[in-house]
């Protein structure tokens, strides 16, 4: 059995809870033993009652989860700088694998917590902080490992795709459309990140250190959101045959790294134009494979849960097979950043 700490009930954690329950018998099979949430940090106990767990599963204190021995993952999905980052910095240190969808802390931080894993020969996962449900991070560093990539881009903002989508097709005010798309639970708690293009360049920082082995972190990443652009350059794009997107590039050129977030004109025949509402997609150009396109659900409850329970299984096989914390992170060099003008 491997037992989870959770920290943090809120909308994804409450959907990992969900997930480990009602897919118990897939995820045992696949990973050959059972996952358990043995304790949750939670500061509304209804959160975790609502959830049919019993009050026993409840703690107040980290020290709970970090002094149990029978816990294995720290599953962290609080979100923000802190206290997210010392729970987990301490969770490392004292041998428990990680999880989180955090890409704020990623996204800053990720060099100073991927060292402290690789410190304490433990996984630190994190495939759900960068396009929900959808599957990047793991095929960017395996399944496409062989790769020289020159490229990644694509909509990686649920929540703008979902504003400039309504926008564009139903002529929706941008104040509207935000309202929608928070009622849905996509945006961030504060919607700032999202539509000046912050939550964008975190996650492109992310994908760019992967891909190119590079440290790319969100204060290198150019950004330009969508409240500064008009309802009327959407509305005559859309009748020019062009769609607005929020993309997010990143490149290496001759060996320095760029990465960039903007609005662009895309033709209506461009594979993103198809790409509405709350959906992500991600174009992968390696040297070997070509062009490949990742496609799904970039926010939400049950897609974020599907990328974290995803990791959790990857932990439960390293722990069978006595490999955890062997991926390491050296494989990381140093590249020049190309800068951008603000
Ligand atoms: N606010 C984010 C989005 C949530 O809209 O894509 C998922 O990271």
């Amino acid at each position: 059995m491997v037992n989870i700490g959770l920290l943090g009930c809120g909308t994804v954690g409450s959907g990992v809870v969900k997930l480990l329950a009602s897919n118990r018998d897939v995820i045992s099979l696949r990973t050959g033993q059972g996952v358990a949430i043995k304790r949750i940090l939670e500061k509304d106990p209804e959160k975790v009652l609502s959830l049919g767990l019993s009050e026993d599963v409840l703690c107040a204190d980290i020290k709970d989860i970090l002094d149990d021995d029978h816990i294995s993952v720290v599953v962290e999905l609080i979100g923000g700088i802190e206290p997210a980052r010392t729970f987990i910095l301490q969770a490392l240190r004292k041998g428990k694998n990680v999880v989180t969808a955090n890409k704020d802390l990623i996204a800053v931080h990720g060099q100073e917590l991927l060292a402290a894993a690789e410190e304490n020969k433990v996984d630190f996962f994190f495939e759900a902080s960068v396009g929900g449900g959808i599957p990047l991070i793991y095929p960017l560093k395996h399944s496409l490992g062989a790769n020289r990539i020159k490229e990644v881009m694509g909509i990686v903002n649920g929540t703008t795709n979902y504003i400039l989508t309504k926008m564009s097709e139903e002529g929706l005010e941008f104040s509207r459309a935000l309202k929608e798309a928070q009622e849905l639970g996509y945006a961030e708690a504060d919607p700032t990140s999202d539509v000046e293009g912050y939550d964008a360049a975190r996650k492109i920082a992310i994908l760019a250190s992967i891909a190119f082995n590079s440290r790319v972190t969100f204060e290198n990443v150019y950004v330009e959101g969508i409240t500064r652009l008009s309802p009327l350059d959407i509305k005559y794009g859309y009748e020019l045959g062009y769609v607005v997107k929020l993309l997010a590039i990143a490149q290496e050129i001759d060996g320095r790294v760029q990465a960039r977030v903007h609005p662009a004109f895309i033709p209506m025949h461009h594979p993103l134009a198809a790409v509405k509402g709350v959906y992500n997609a991600v174009f992968v150009n390696g040297d070997a494979v070509g062009e490949v396109m990742f496609f799904g659900r970039g926010a939400g409850q049950m897609p974020t849960a599907s990328a974290v329970v995803g990791d959790i299984m990857e932990i439960c096989h390293n722990l069978s097979h006595g490999t955890t914390g062997m991926l390491g992170c050296t494989c990381f060099e140093a590249k020049e950043i190309i800068p951008i003008d603000k």
